[in-house]
């Protein structure tokens, strides 16, 4: 489980299939030996592993086999197979990416993606099919719970309402009247800037300027120019990995980080704050998880991954083990038994993460998580929590029918 089994750009990975042999040697086998002795379950993964948000996916996809080898390795006594696909952020190469996992290679389990766009997509084949179960270890998509929600869809991140809305409050509480906009051109940026800017405007504030940034460019010049000829109280962003880091960056290199504060959801610092150094330090963002966060799983998970890969833990790792949890759930629910679609989406839709790093959450109709988003500041490099922002969100789910 090192960083040598994560795929490199446009590499389609057979992962490493384990076949386990016939637990029992002639004669009666029982049921869940027999469930023991099937074929490898097999786990499609479509991530991004390269382009901007390359350390996202890497973070998802090792943290997803750390859950399981604590688990012994295993889903429902089975052994595993894992078949990755690097997205690279194209959607317009998501139902090939897709149709290839679920047709070809017949996954019973399909995990990703973390770009909004492509989860739509993703969604848009699989929720009309009633295999294989989907679960988005990433993606905000407020669509892929609302209008677009199937009973074989489960999301273990987060809406990109969650984390957006309560920073509206936080920035009036913070006494900002006015506040300009900012995010890369796409359905995560507008989604997080439309529900900040709701809770601003529900708390007084306005906003006097939205600025859009294709998608991924991480050329800031002229938008922080216009901030600067703004002037607004705030400014609220939402840029993750590689451009988070530049975004950030170039605020300060601008002369605008002591005069204009910098919020948003927590993707702007979150695993990148060390990269980012003295630009990020105090910033205040909204996420549903900080690294200082008091509860015992959050101290062991942290321990073992940086064991494991060398590597500081982030939200995008804590995602992709909440996915292995939840899968782990299901399958031992099932006994292994990958055809029983029903029972297991119903172990799905009961779960209860009690040992998330992010503290425990649960799964609401929509299938998304109903969990705590935190208030965090950067001290030192490190996203601390100050406070609980909003106490077990739900996601409205606008247009779920099942919800
Ligand atoms: C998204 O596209 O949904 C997304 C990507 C990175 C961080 C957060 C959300």
């Amino acid at each position: 489980m090192t960083e040598k089994s994560t795929p490199t750009r446009r590499q389609f990975v057979a992962g490493a299939a384990a076949t386990a042999g016939l637990a029992a040697a002639g004669g009666f086998v029982p049921a869940r030996v027999a469930i023991a002795g099937a074929a490898p379950v097999k786990i499609g993964i479509l991530l991004p592993y390269s382009g901007t948000y390359a350390k996202l996916g890497e973070a998802i996809t090792n943290a997803l086999k750390l859950r399981i080898e604590q688990a012994g390795g295993k889903l429902g006594g089975r052994a595993i197979e894992y078949l990755a696909i690097d997205s690279e952020m194209s959607v317009p190469k998501a139902p090939t990416n897709t149709n290839k996992l679920i047709k070809k290679e017949k996954v019973d389990f399909l995990v990703g993606p973390v770009h909004s766009g492509i989860a739509q997509a993703m969604a848009k084949i699989v929720g009309p099919r009633e295999t294989p179960i989907m679960i988005v270890p990433n993606a905000g998509s407020n669509l892929v719970t609302g209008s677009l929600c199937a009973p074989n869809i489960f999301r273990t991140s987060f809406t990109n309402w969650q984390p957006a809305y309560p920073c509206g409050k936080v920035m009036a509480d913070d006494g900002h009247k006015t506040c300009v906009t900012i995010a890369w051109k796409y359905t995560a940026g507008r989604q997080m800037m439309d529900a900040g800017t709701d809770n601003f405007e529900k708390h007084g504030g306005k906003v006097v300027q939205d600025i859009q940034v294709s998608f991924p460019k991480v050329e800031f010049q002229a938008q922080l120019s216009e901030i600067a000829s703004i002037k607004p109280d705030a400014v609220f962003a939402f840029f993750a990995g590689g451009g988070a880091v530049k975004f950030v960056k170039d605020y300060a290199a601008a002369g605008l980080k002591d005069k204009i504060p910098l919020y948003g959801p927590g993707f702007l610092t979150e695993g990148v704050s060390k990269a980012q150094g003295a630009a990020a330090e105090g910033i205040r963002t909204t996420l549903h998880y900080a690294a200082n966060l008091d509860n015992a799983a959050n101290g062991a998970f942290r321990a073992a991954y940086q064991k494991a890969f060398g590597k500081t833990a982030d939200v995008f790792a804590v995602q992709g083990y909440d996915t292995g949890s939840l899968l782990i759930q299901a399958m031992d629910a099932v006994g292994g038994d990958t055809g029983a679609t029903r029972d297991l989406i119903a172990a799905m839709e009961g779960a209860t993460i009690a040992d998330s790093p992010r503290g425990a959450w649960t799964m609401s109709k929509a299938h998304n998580p109903i969990q705590d988003i935190y208030l965090r500041q950067v001290k030192d490099s490190v996203n601390e929590v100050l406070g609980v922002a909003a106490k077990a969100l739900q996601d409205p789910a606008t247009g779920c029918k099942m919800a």
